[in-house]
């Protein structure tokens, strides 16, 4: 029985093979054709056999695609906002036949796990940036992995039968099921999930402690996966964490763990995929501010709030708390937002990772009014260091 809110679909999918099922499987993989996956996809992988992105069982076939990138739906009807899909190209994509087993390998060519290949198909790849992007410009880096990736989908149902060897983040990794179990634990009903791939600023802690006021838990979740080459290292992130709940956190209701998918930086679309995702990993509340995943100018910044009314609030299942514009304000001599703040923007210390990235890249230090001294000191170390 999966303990806390129902998840995306009404059971939370488990993939992980074990026991004779798992012996099974991997003595099929002996003769199967071999498929290398990219770290995107094995983060793709894992998430799928862990049930994070449950409902799905697989990597999608046609159906599901085509739905999800012009409605935004599963073809069942459930909401769900991006692709999930594994592609091949060339002769590799040609050898593979539909109704055979694939063995899906990571990079050191440990096998991962085994593909059930239902389907391959060929999709429309400007289209799909257009309706998933909302752009075609390829400089958009969703859209430039987009480009880069193989002409062939191959869906179907997976079969994890060894993990993804982690090395980094051992004491902050958590699977759905745990996540779920620990707030369980704790007797929290109400947690709050946090989606964040920037450094923390006092915009972040603002908004994560608004929202902590009116629930029981707060669930920090830090994207680990694949960024951005601008954006600063998921290590260099998680110690800024580390150090701010040291200093100014309720130990006891926070968790901090990470969030082990790539950015797609789909903006509103990945706004609905992190609230869903983040449902299945036990939370009842999402955080949802200005620009949530966006990339340059291509979103307005509150895009990502007025997505959500294209969808009745129960099938997205978790509540979304939206947060608008929030900055430090010199008159009210704390954080506020343009919803609480009634003085003139001449005061605002605008916050944004952006803004951040910039501040240190020209070799300054970022004041309090911005991220705390002890974050400041960690992000200005990581750039003398580059
Ligand atoms: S994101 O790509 O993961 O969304 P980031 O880590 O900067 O980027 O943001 C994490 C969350 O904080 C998102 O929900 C974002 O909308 C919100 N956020 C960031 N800066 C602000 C701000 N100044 N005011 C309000 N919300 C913000």
């Amino acid at each position: 029985m999966t303990k806390g809110i129902t998840p995306h679909g009404g059971r939370l999918i488990n993939r992980l093979l074990e026991g004779e099922e798992k012996e099974k499987a991997l003595a099929g993989t002996k003769g199967m054709k071999r498929m290398e996956l990219t770290p995107w996809e094995v983060s793709d992988l894992e998430m799928i056999a862990v049930g994070a992105f449950s409902p799905l069982e697989g990597f999608m076939c046609k159906k599901d695609f085509e739905t999800v990138v012009d409605t935004m739906r599963l073809s069942s009807g459930l909401p769900w906002s991006l692709p999930v899909v594994l592609s091949a190209r060339g002769e590799e994509a040609k050898s593979f036949k539909a109704g055979e087993d694939i063995a899906l390998e990571d990079g050191s060519h440990t096998v991962l796990a085994v593909l059930r290949l239902e389907e391959k198909y060929h999709y429309d790849k400007e289209k799909t940036a257009l309706e998933v992007y909302g752009t075609k410009e390829d400089k958009h880096p969703g859209v430039k992995r987009l480009y880069e990736s193989g002409d062939t989908l191959l869906g179907g149902r997976i079969g994890m039968v060894n993990r993804p060897r982690h090395t980094d983040f051992l004491k902050h990794r958590m699977d759905p099921s745990e996540t779920r179990e620990l707030f369980h634990t704790k007797g929290w009903r109400r947690v709050v999930g946090f989606q964040t791939r920037n450094p923390v600023h006092r915009a972040h802690e603002y908004i994560q402690k608004c929202a902590l006021e009116v629930v029981d838990g707060l669930l920090l979740h830090p994207l680990v996966g694949e960024t951005k080459g601008d954006d600063i290292p998921a290590q260099v992130r998680m110690r800024c964490y580390e150090v701010l709940l040291e200093k100014y956190y309720p130990r006891d209701r926070v968790v901090l763990s990470v969030f082990p998918a790539s950015m797609r930086y789909a903006g509103p679309r990945e706004a609905i995929f992190h609230a869903l995702v983040r449902k299945n990993y036990g939370c009842t509340h999402f955080i949802v501010g200005r620009d949530h995943a966006g990339v340059g100018s291509y979103y307005g910044s509150f895009d990502a709030h007025y997505i959500f009314d294209e969808f009745e609030p129960e099938e997205i299942g978790i509540t979304p708390l939206f947060f608008d514009y929030t900055f430090y304000c010199k008159e009210c001599f704390g954080m506020a937002s343009y919803k609480t703040c009634p003085h003139d923007s001449a005061n605002h210390v605008s916050l944004s990772g952006t803004e951040l990235r910039k501040q240190l890249k020209e070799g300054k230090v970022p004041p309090p009014s911005f991220t705390r001294a002890e974050i400041a000191e960690i992000l200005s170390e990581h750039y003398r260091q580059e």
